[in-house]
């Protein structure tokens, strides 16, 4: 018994859970940037740098070493970062670091096919690279250039035995990983006669979005919802990936992939596996990934009639977002004034597992959409009777929805009695938002952030592996031949600023659901 006046020692209470910082366990390092002058490493990739060595995540021993084909002094790079971190740092820059930083930054110039450029690169990497305590030198190659280049790179670094032996290596490589699942087939190949399968990063920035890995805490580490989590409880699940920009400044790089390559291979691919995947056997890398392959390989093989009868493929016209005018998909530069380029994909998929079976996956995502959401949405079976019916016909269905972007966020939607003498059925929310129900001072990383530290940690666990690139690719190629094979008649058929075709709308629709509104 506790008597007033003492400090009660409060029994059966959990104890309050302090989480320290994530220890980060990063050797020395060289970063060597293929394409360094590129537009990634300027948007992104030298930002991103900049402040994780403002925010001490990185050792006090590194070097990043850009590559690329325009004659430049290590000085004329260091200008060059600079200007880039002021154009499209993210946060607000705090230059005494900055000197610091400056003095980690090198440059290689010349030609990816030119054997002198990586004789060049030896000689600065053993000027360069310290030794980790393990005597190692660690260094990673970061491939941000177009795919065409990376057979030249990856044979270029072989012939001077820069893959392995000299140095502890890893080798980033940014999507897209092929076009189809031949090409991606012989890209892995190509890569795996220099590098193993441990040292390939292969980046998909999706996953290293906060909401996206919190899918799996939040499936995994609770014990409520996991049971309800299958084809006995859910309806069907919605996956929506909507943009506002258009093509942007990426013409000559979307006439070629189009909608299913730039964003259902990948991105829509890797949410859905998170969805759906089974519980891993452990939290590491290679447990998570044979679980996400497993999915991809469950998938319902479409053939042409399926193809034509269960997806939807657009292109925006002419439109109006957030009341400014935007032009035509046919009418952006570099864009060919008959492309029959897709820019927007809205489909129906199973998978065909115990879990799921003949429960619809319905993905959707396009570009020029009204508005900027990623989101996927759980959409729970209706109770068995309907007690309620008489006085309230319409019923929302129970709606788990994980929100992506902009607000990472978890919503569950169900129903409760109106207050007042009626009996009314009344939809209500329970709401988490990662913005407000976390202390201002906690960061978001970026994605770049969290990837890049993840690579120089050496874990692997938020990097798509060989046979799961080739299993995303198999779902998705019989859309791209079909539709290849059968150019639209009547593109553009969507307006800028709305949510697609109308067709889209008749997908879901003729099977008496609909898209979520927002
Ligand atoms: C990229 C695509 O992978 O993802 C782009 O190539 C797209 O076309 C972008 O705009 C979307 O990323 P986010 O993080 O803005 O949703």
């Amino acid at each position: 018994m506790v008597s007033a006046g003492q400090n009660p020692v409060i029994e059966n209470t959990v104890p309050f859970c302090e989480i320290a910082p994530e220890k980060f366990d990063i050797e020395p390092f060289t970063l060597v940037i293929f394409g360094g002058t590129g537009d990634l490493s300027r948007r992104k990739l030298l930002p991103t740098l900049f402040h994780l060595c403002h925010d001490q995540n990185l050792p006090e021993e590194f070097s990043i070493i850009g590559v690329g084909s325009t004659e430049r002094s290590d000085d004329d790079y260091r200008l060059f970062v600079k200007r880039a971190i002021e154009e499209y740092s993210e946060e607000t820059i705090h230059w005494p670091c900055w000197e610091r930083f400056s003095r980690k930054l090198f440059y290689v110039s010349g030609r990816f096919d030119d054997r002198n450029s990586y004789k060049k690169l030896s000689e600065r990497l053993a000027e360069l690279a310290k030794p980790a305590v393990r005597g190692t030198k660690e260094v990673i190659y970061y491939m941000a250039v177009p795919p065409q280049f990376l057979s030249d790179i990856i044979e270029g670094l072989s012939q001077c035995n820069l893959c392995k032996g000299t140095f502890n290596t890893r080798l980033v490589v940014e999507k897209p990983f092929g076009h189809d699942r031949k090409s991606a087939g012989e890209l892995n190949t190509l890569i795996a006669k220099a590098f193993d399968e441990k040292q390939i990063y292969r980046i998909d920035h999706y996953l290293g979005k906060e909401t996206v890995q919190n899918i799996l805490f939040f499936r995994f580490a609770n014990s409520i919802f996991e049971p309800l989590w299958s084809r006995r409880y859910i309806d069907h699940v919605q996956l929506t990936v909507a943009e506002s920009i258009g093509v942007e400044n990426r013409a000559r790089f979307y006439e070629k992939a189009g909608v299913v390559r730039d964003i259902v291979q990948n991105h829509m691919m890797q949410l859905l596996s998170l969805v759906a995947m089974e519980p891993p056997i452990g939290f590491e890398a290679d447990y998570i990934r044979d679980e996400k392959v497993k999915v991809y390989r469950t998938m319902r093989m479409m053939d042409n009639e399926y193809i034509d009868r269960f997806t939807v493929r657009g292109q925006y016209g002419a439109g109006e977002i957030t009341e400014k005018k935007v032009p035509a998909y046919r009418d952006e530069k570099d864009i060919a004034p008959n492309s029959n380029t897709s820019t927007f994909f809205a489909g129906k998929l199973y998978i065909d597992n115990w879990r799921w079976a003949g429960v619809p996956f319905y993905l959707r995502t396009g570009k020029r959409l009204k508005k900027r959401i990623t989101e996927i949405s759980i959409h729970f079976k209706q109770p068995p009777l309907k007690l309620f019916s008489t006085v309230c016909e319409i019923r929302e269905p129970n709606t788990l929805v994980l929100g992506v972007q902009p607000q990472e966020k978890i919503i569950l939607h169900f129903g409760v009695k109106h207050p007042g003498i009626g009996n009314q059925l009344y939809p209500v929310n329970m709401n988490f938002n990662y913005g407000s129900d976390f202390p201002g001072a906690v960061h978001f990383p970026q994605p770049y952030e969290r990837l890049l530290l993840d690579c120089m940690k050496g874990d692997q666990t938020l990097f798509a592996r060989q046979d799961g690139i080739e299993a995303m690719w198999a779902v998705v190629d019989p859309i791209i031949k079909r539709w290849e094979e059968n150019p639209a008649t009547e593109f553009p058929n969507y307006i800028a600023g709305t949510w697609g075709p109308g067709i889209a709308e008749e997908l879901i629709g003729s099977e008496g659901r609909q898209w979520r509104i927002w």
